[in-house]
């Protein structure tokens, strides 16, 4: 059987080591504080912002959240981000996704102040993680990356394909491997075929959010497996994007869905506002 990497338990211990250094900084009188923005009423997005205020009340981050309306104007958002560039209070501004299509997002995300900008998303971060400089990583890559530290995996050499292009998982992680020496693959919805990708790969990595899309025939004996995916089947139990149950009985190590990915993604959130307190006093 693999060995389960369980991102509950490393994220908790990451949450842990990150509330010492939060009551650092207070006894230095500097409060952390992450400022959420959030546009609609995207169901998925409640449930992520609701973990994220969590993790932040259980370190001892101060947490606010904007509640826009999904009929904002492109302006008031601007206008918003721009105050809490500006608000010395705040050290971390997070803009969740998706937001209204009538909004345009990568304008938001620049306008974001790059050392606010605990999500990597603005392009100057982008940029610097591509020119493997110091930066904030976005969050799940980040996650992912920390799993494979734990876990003493050396990507050194390793042949990693990854399933997904999205702005915040497939291409920030396909820097976060080449700076980790990787020879990497990216395979997305208009691949030719995706198996001859994935069953020669020592490193399987996937977020397209697809029900048990990975079988255990499309990848290669003792293969690392990293399940990005949280989706709902159709008996509303969270699944990855992974047949856990039979790849399991082939990989060499896997993340389980839940308890994998999501909390590690949390936890380097929270790792990036501490770090931008840091940064900014
Ligand atoms: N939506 C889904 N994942 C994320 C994330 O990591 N950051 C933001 N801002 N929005 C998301």
């Amino acid at each position: 059987m693999p060995v389960i990497i369980d991102g509950k338990k490393l994220a908790k211990e990451i949450r842990e080591k990150l509330k010492i250094e939060c009551d650092e900084l207070k006894e230095r009188q500097i409060k952390p504080k992450l400022a959420v923005i959030m546009v609609g009423n995207d169901k998925a997005s409640q449930i992520y912002v609701r973990n994220k205020s969590k993790a932040c009340d259980e370190i001892g981050i101060a947490f606010e959240e904007h509640l826009l309306s999904e009929y904002i104007k492109q302006e008031k958002l601007i206008n918003l981000i721009e105050k809490l560039n500006k608000d010395d209070s705040i050290h971390g501004i997070l803009l969740q996704s998706p937001i209204p299509r009538n909004l345009d997002i990568n304008e938001a995300f620049k306008t974001i102040a790059a050392e606010k900008d605990v999500d990597g998303f603005n392009p100057i971060n982008v940029g610097k993680l591509c020119l493997n400089q110091n930066t904030f990583m976005p969050c799940t890559p980040y996650g992912i990356m920390k799993m494979f530290e734990a876990f003493d995996i050396d990507l050194t050499g390793k042949d990693v394909t990854i399933i997904g292009r999205s702005n915040i998982v497939g291409k920030p992680l396909v820097q976060c491997c080449l700076n980790k020496n990787a020879t990497v693959t990216v395979c997305h919805s208009k691949t030719k075929d995706l198996k001859e990708h994935t069953k020669n790969a020592d490193v399987v990595i996937v977020a397209i959010g697809k029900s048990k899309f990975i079988t255990a025939d499309m990848i290669k004996q003792d293969s690392i497996i990293i399940d990005v995916g949280m989706n709902r089947d159709e008996n509303g139990k969270l699944t990855g994007d992974v047949d856990f149950e039979n790849v399991a009985k082939k990989a060499s190590y896997i993340t389980p869905v839940p308890g994998g990915v999501g909390p590690m993604t949390i936890a380097m959130l929270m790792n990036n506002v501490i770090k931008a307190a840091k940064n900014l006093n």
